[in-house]
């Protein structure tokens, strides 16, 4: 093996590496943010986002289905908007 082909064989064992690693953070990332969402929300909006957490079945006035926030918003997942409606910069309106 020449000299050229040995680096083109570490460069891509290295490429191959972060990838692998990038994509292990991703998965703790969604593994994290699953968890929060069973937690912390699920009881009212469901395990799957769709609004059918026991709780939110109490509630007069209903979660949002979540799955639903881009197709309500022209296609387009607001997420700065999103959290101002979660934290109360914007508080969500109330049905008429
Ligand atoms: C106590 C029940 C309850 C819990 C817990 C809860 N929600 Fe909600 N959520 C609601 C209700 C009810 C609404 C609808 C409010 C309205 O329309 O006035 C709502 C609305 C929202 C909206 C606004 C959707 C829109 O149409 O703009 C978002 C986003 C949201 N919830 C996210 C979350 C997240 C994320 C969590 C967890 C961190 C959470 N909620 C926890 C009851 C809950």
């Amino acid at each position: 093996m020449d000299t050229w082909q040995r680096r083109m064989l570490v460069g891509a064992c290295a490429a191959i590496l972060t990838m692998t690693a990038t994509a292990a953070a991703r998965t703790q990332d969604a593994d994290k943010g699953e968890v929060e969402f069973l937690l912390n929300c699920a009881g009212c909006h469901g395990a799957d986002g769709k609004d059918t957490g026991p709780l939110g079945a109490k509630l007069d006035n209903k979660p949002t289905d979540l799955t639903l926030l881009a197709k309500h918003n022209h296609g387009t997942f607001d997420a700065g908007a999103i959290y101002q409606k979660i934290d109360g910069r914007n508080p969500a309106q109330k049905p008429p």
